[in-house]
């Protein structure tokens, strides 16, 4: 492969490409329904209007009522929404949450700021596989325990936690259960109808939406304080004028998800399926997260001896990942894998392959062909390394 070749992208954990569908309803609201949808004229309700359909759109695809969905800049903002929101209503009853180690920064730094606010925070550890044990949760909750936060699919390592077992031990000790579905919304199914889950975040961009658009499921009954004041928008929750482009894109992506979920799963586990076998007699390869059963848009594997930084840079032009973006900028060992009990040096050699809707057969070769030469290269530069 020469030095200008054009890139492979395989890192659609970190962000999608718009669909061509939700490209074309964003130019449309762009042009057309560009007004201010709090206003009472006709313009505003020609926006208000397009509101209401990618509410519904969204509340569609996540089996939910449209009344239910609070639209924010993100997954981050609706993290923030929930646990700080539900930790200073229910202050007066307990100061004690629960979260895993696991998590994403948006929920991590959240948890850490309340701690600075006395909070009393308990860290899960997950087991090597990195889902969580439902004893180790249960053994967690106490009399004062008011919030939960998992994530539903982690961006890193694809392990998909039990919700439902999580929601019912909540459920019975009134304990709201908040949970990230950043990178589970529109990837896989998510019924919040039949899961008992109070809150539920996710961003538009990890699904062929814009970036900058979010939304919080708020189930009925479950009151979060909001974070910001200005305006009396969206039951107060999140004041603000709505971004009606973004937020058309954000409801068009989920439509276009329903329809297309099921053929990109069985897509997404093939093109997995075939991206292990080209590379896993590579001696040395561990897999960082589920062999079996994870979420089939990404693959995680570390090898011997080969450090992840120097590995992506012999992978160009794969566009892959070592942990999650937002922590790439960072030479530290990614935490999550380092809770799933991999080593410094282990979790310094992983690679993130992420796969989407737009990835084909050809990509994984040479994604194949790439790693394998970039492992043998890294490995004959320090040979040493590798007996560890
Ligand atoms: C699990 C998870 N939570 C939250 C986020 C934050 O999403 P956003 O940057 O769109 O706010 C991400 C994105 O990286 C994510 O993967």
């Amino acid at each position: 492969m020469s030095e200008d070749a054009d890139p492979v992208y395989l890192d659609y954990a970190a962000t999608t490409p718009l669909s061509p569908q939700v490209a074309k309803r964003m130019r449309d609201v762009q042009e057309n329904a560009w007004y201010n949808p709090s206003s009472s004229h006709q313009g505003g309700r020609i926006s208000a209007a397009v509101v209401a359909l990618a509410a519904e759109q969204l509340a569609a695809l996540l089996s939910v009522d449209p009344t239910s969905l609070i639209w924010t800049s993100g997954a981050t903002e609706a993290d923030n929404l929930a646990i700080t929101g539900t930790a200073r209503q229910r202050e007066h009853r307990g100061k004690h949450l629960v979260t895993m180690r696991t998590e994403h920064k948006a929920v991590v730094d959240v948890f850490r700021t309340l701690e600075k606010q006395n909070f009393d925070v308990t860290w899960l550890d997950p087991d090597a596989d990195g889902h969580l044990p439902i004893e180790r949760l249960e053994a967690a909750l106490r009399d004062d325990t008011q919030l939960v936060s998992i994530m539903h699919v982690n961006n890193e390592t694809g392990a998909i936690q039990d919700v439902a077992a999580i929601g019912t031990a909540c459920k019975k000790r009134d304990i709201v259960l908040h949970v990230d579905g950043a990178q589970a919304t529109g990837k896989i199914p998510v019924d919040l109808t039949n899961l008992p889950v109070n809150l539920y975040s996710l961003t538009a961009h990890k699904f062929y939406g814009p970036k900058g658009v979010g939304a919080l499921f708020v189930a009925d009954g479950t009151r979060i304080d909001p974070l910001m004041f200005g305006g009396g928008q969206q039951r107060r929750l999140r004041p603000g004028t709505l971004p009606v482009d973004l937020i058309a894109g954000l409801g068009e992506a989920a439509a276009v998800a329903a329809v297309s979920m099921l053929e990109d799963l069985e897509k997404l586990s093939e093109l997995k399926s075939r991206l292990l076998a080209g590379i896993q007699d590579i001696e040395g390869l561990n897999i960082n997260g589920p062999v079996e059963g994870g979420f089939p848009g990404i693959l995680n594997v570390g090898v011997d001896g080969v450090e992840g930084e120097s590995l992506l840079l012999a992978l160009e032009p794969l566009c892959v990942a070592t942990g999650s973006a937002c922590n790439s900028q960072s030479q530290e060992p990614s935490y999550v894998l380092r809770a799933l009990g991999r080593s410094d040096l282990e979790a310094q050699s992983a690679v993130r392959f992420s796969l989407g809707r737009p990835t084909t057969p050809a990509d994984i070769d040479i994604a194949i062909t790439l790693y394998r030469r970039a492992v043998g290269k890294l490995r004959k530069l320090a040979p040493k390394a590798v007996v560890q």
